[in-house]
C-alpha cells in the first residue's frame, strides 16, 4: 500500500521529547504557518510554508487547513474492538462488569457478520476522532482478529491487534485451550503480522482468565517472536488483585505472575497499573515494559487513580488510552481531559503540552513505534489529525480569552471531542473529513 503524495498547510505542532523531562521549550516544534510535504505516505519535509512553497513542484496538490492545527495522528494504546456495544453498561466494578456484560457480548464475535461490522465501525470511529493507530484486543475467536486486520489493511492504517487468549473463568463460548491459543495466534501472526502496516500482539487477557499452562504457552509464543507486542491487564481493581493472589499463591505480587512466564519485556503493554507496588513499577521499568493509563475506564468502573508521578519516578514508560468499552469515549482529547482530572485527585498535573505529547510521541514510545509514528518529521509516516480549536459556540466563546498555545491546547482537550477533528490523514491519504466533504480547497 503506497501512500499519498501532497502538501498540507496548517499550524503544525509536533513533539520530539517529554515536556515533563526536557521542559516545554525543548520538547516541541510549532510552526504558525507551516507546510508538511508528503511523498508516498511519508513526511518528506516540514517547515515554514513561505519557504517550502517556493521550491515545491507546482503540480503538487496543497490541502490548505489554515487556521487549523495539524498534529500527529493520535495513538490509542489500549482498547477492545468487541466492546463498542458495552460502553456505559450500568452499575458494576470490573469482575462483575466482565461477567455480566462483557463476556456475553464478546461471545458473539465468532460470527463474521458481527466482527466485520464491529471492525468497520471501530476504524471509522477512530478516524473520526483523529486516532490513526490503536492497539486492540479482539476476542478469543480468530475470526475477530481477521476482521480487525482486514479492515485496517483495507484502509492502509497502522494498527496493532491480537486474538485474546483465555482458558478459564469465563463462559465456554469464549474459552480456548493452551494449545489452541498458541496455534491460533501463531497462524494469525503468519497471516497478518508485517503485512501492510499491521502488527500482531500476543494477548493473554489477564492472569485470572488463563491457567498456568496457558500463560506458559503465551510465554513460549512470546519467546518464539521476541519482537512482537504483548498486551494484557495488570492491577486494575482490588477484587481482581485478590483473585490473582488466590489463583497464584506462589507469586509475591501480580506482576510476578507475568514475569514468571516471560511476559514482561520491551513492547509488553500493561493496561491500568493502578495499584502497583514500588517493586512492581521497578520491575516493569527495568524490563522496558509500558504501563497504560485509561482514565475514563478507571473512573467509570471505579477502579482507582493512576499514579503518573510514581511511574515517571520509576522510569516506567506510560501511555494513555481509551480502553473502550470500560472506557466511555473514543476521543483521545476527552481521554486526556479525564486524565487531567484523575491526576488532579492525586495532586498531580497534566498541562496542555504534556497531554498532547502523551497522545502522540509519548504513546508512540509507549508502544515501541517511536521511529515511525507520533511525530511530524521527515521520514515519519504521514498520519495526522487536523484540529479545529473553535469547533463549537462554547469553544469560540472560550477562545476569546485564550492567550498562549499551552492554554489553547488545554482548553482543546478539556472541551474537545470528535467535532474538533476537521480531517484525519493516514499514510498521506485523507481518511476522514468532518461533515463528509471537508474544508479542503486545493491551491
Ligand atoms: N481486565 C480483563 N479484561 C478486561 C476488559 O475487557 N476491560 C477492562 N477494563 N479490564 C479487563
Ligand atoms: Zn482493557
Amino acid at each position: 500500500t503506497a501512500g499519498g503524495t501532497l502538501a498540507i498547510r496548517a499550524r503544525v505542532l509536533t513533539y520530539h521529547a517529554h515536556p515533563l523531562i526536557h521542559g516545554v521549550e525543548g520538547s516541541h516544534r510549532y510552526i504558525e504557518d507551516g507546510l508538511v510535504v508528503v511523498r508516498d505516505g511519508l513526511v518528506e519535509a516540514v517547515g515554514e510554508a513561505g519557504e517550502l512553497l517556493a521550491g515545491l513542484d507546482p503540480r503538487m496538490a496543497v490541502a490548505d487547513h489554515r487556521p487549523h492545527l495539524l498534529v500527529p495522528g493520535f495513538i490509542d494504546p489500549h482498547l477492545h474492538m468487541p466492546q463498542t456495544q458495552v460502553i456505559g453498561s450500568y452499575g458494576t466494578e470490573l469482575m462483575e462488569w466482565l461477567a455480566k456484560y462483557t463476556f456475553p457480548e464478546e461471545s458473539r464475535y465468532g460470527d463474521p457478520a458481527v466482527s466485520n461490522a464491529a471492525a468497520r465501525f471501530l476504524m471509522a470511529e477512530l478516524l473520526r476522532n483523529g486516532t490513526t493507530t490503536a492497539v486492540a484486543f479482539c476476542t478469543s475467536h480468530p475470526q475477530s482478529a481477521d476482521s480487525f486486520f482486514a479492515e485496517a489493511d483495507r484502509q492502509g492504517l497502522r494498527m496493532v491487534g491480537g486474538k485474546v487468549m483465555m482458558d478459564r473463568n469465563a463462559p465456554a463460548a469464549l474459552l480456548d485451550t493452551p494449545q489452541r491459543g498458541y496455534d491460533e495466534s501463531a497462524e494469525l501472526i503468519r497471516r497478518w503480522h508485517g503485512r501492510g502496516r499491521l502488527a500482531f500482539a500476543i494477548s493473554p487477557r489477564f492472569a485470572p482468565t488463563s491457567t498456568e499452562a496457558q500463560l506458559e504457552a503465551a510465554g513460549a509464543l512470546a519467546a518464539a517472536h521476541p519482537d512482537l507486542h504483548i498486551q494484557t491487564h495488570l492491577s486494575e481493581n482490588q477484587g481482581e488483585i485478590a483473585f490473582v493472589a488466590e489463583l497464584f499463591p506462589w507469586a509475591r505480587d501480580y506482576t510476578a505472575v507475568y514475569e514468571r512466564y516471560g511476559l514482561v519485556r520491551p513492547k509488553a503493554l500493561f493496561g491500568h497499573c493502578i495499584h502497583l507496588s514500588e517493586r512492581e513499577r521497578g520491575a516493569l521499568a527495568e524490563a522496558q515494559a509500558s504501563a497504560v493509563f485509561c482514565p475514563t475506564s478507571n473512573l467509570f468502573l471505579g477502579s482507582g487513580l493512576f499514579d503518573r508521578d510514581a511511574a515517571l519516578a520509576a522510569g516506567l514508560k506510560t501511555g494513555i488510552a481509551t480502553d473502550i468499552g470500560g472506557g466511555t469515549s473514543y476521543s483521545m482529547l476527552a481521554t486526556a481531559a479525564e486524565g487531567y482530572k484523575v491526576l488532579a485527585l492525586r495532586g498531580q498535573k497534566l498541562r496542555g503540552h504534556a497531554a498532547f505529547y502523551m497522545l502522540t510521541a509519548g504513546n508512540a514510545e509507549a508502544i515501541g513505534m517511536e521511529d515511525r509514528i507520533g511525530r511530524v518529521a521527515p521520514g515519519f509516516e504521514a498520519d495526522f489529525a487536523v484540529l479545529d480549536t473553535h469547533a463549537t459556540p462554547a469553544q469560540r466563546r472560550r477562545a476569546e480569552r485564550v492567550e498562549t498555545l499551552e492554554e489553547e491546547l488545554f482548553v482543546l482537550m478539556t472541551m474537545g471531542d470528535e467535532r474538533s477533528v476537521a480531517a484525519t490523514y493516514a499514510a498521506g491519504r485523507r481518511v476522514h473529513a468532518r461533515g463528509g466533504t471537508g474544508d479542503l480547497p486545493a491551491r
